[in-house]
């Protein structure tokens, strides 16, 4: 097995302000791996903490097997890693192309730009129809794809999707949803999605973990953690 990510016992906040207790999880090569949890649980500060945002009080992160724990923020990105934040974070006075290009910032080999351009192009073909428009008069499926592709436009391994469905309509949360699937199987990219929507998720994913209180209360291989009577309670899954 060729394990991607690994956090050991960590905690992690903001300053004074202990979110995360004790976390240990892992996501290996090629697996979509899903966190769900209530609001406030800690989902952002985890995905947050694995890029180096927030305040660590203990424990290691390793990715590819190198030790992260105290690398800076590019230099996970240099690494591999990427993270699709909550609320898209669009520069919404930019063209389409400019956002995707703002997701490049590392590379500055000009044709592996404009290679990782043609291949974000192919997968949401909407977005290079729209690419000289400015991001902020997309739809919300749209802004949605735009931030998935520019996520992918640092050519990441190990992408962290954070609430990508947010206020979107069932239908395209559907088609968001299909689509990060495809990318999972047809380009190989590992993932791993917070997601309020839990059923969707955890359909697409091969495991899981549950979250509450910034502590991991439950995890599981996905069908199993579908078929869970607590979960489907607290969830509402049917
Ligand atoms: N920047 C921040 N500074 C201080 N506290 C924060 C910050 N962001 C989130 N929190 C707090 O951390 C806890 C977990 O929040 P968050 O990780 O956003 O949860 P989730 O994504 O699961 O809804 C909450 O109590 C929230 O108020
Ligand atoms: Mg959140």
């Amino acid at each position: 097995m060729d394990r991607m990510l690994e956090l050991r016992n960590v905690n992690a906040g903001y300053g004074e302000f202990k979110v995360l207790n004790n976390i240990s999880l892992h996501v290996d090569k090629g697996e979509i791996v899903g966190v769900v949890g209530p609001n406030g649980a800690g989902k952002t500060t985890l995905l947050k903490t694995i890029m180096g945002y927030t305040t660590l009080y203990g424990g290691s992160i390793f990715f590819k097997g190198v030790d992260i724990t105290w690398r800076k923020v590019y230099e996970r990105v240099g690494l591999g890693l990427t993270m699709v934040p909550e609320g898209r974070g669009l520069f919404p006075n930019l063209t389409v192309e400019e956002n995707l290009l703002a997701g490049a910032y590392l590379e500055r080999n000009y044709s592996k730009i404009r290679d990782r351009l043609e291949f974000v192009y192919s997968v949401f073909p909407r977005l290079k129809e729209r690419r000289s428009q400015l991001a902020g008069s997309l739809s919300g499926g749209e802004a949605q794809m735009l931030a998935l592709a520019r996520g992918l436009m640092s050519s990441p391994e190990l992408l962290l999707i954070d609430e990508m469905s947010l206020g979107l309509a069932p239908k395209i949360v559907l088609s968001l949803f299909d689509l990060v699937g495809k990318l999972n199987r047809e380009h190989g990219i590992t993932m791993l999605i917070v997601e309020q929507h839990v059923k969707n998720l955890l359909e697409i994913s091969n495991r899981g973990y549950v979250i509450e209180n910034g502590r991991i209360v439950l995890e599981g291989d996905s069908r199993s953690l579908l078929a869970n009577e607590m979960l489907k309670k607290a969830y509402l899954i049917y």
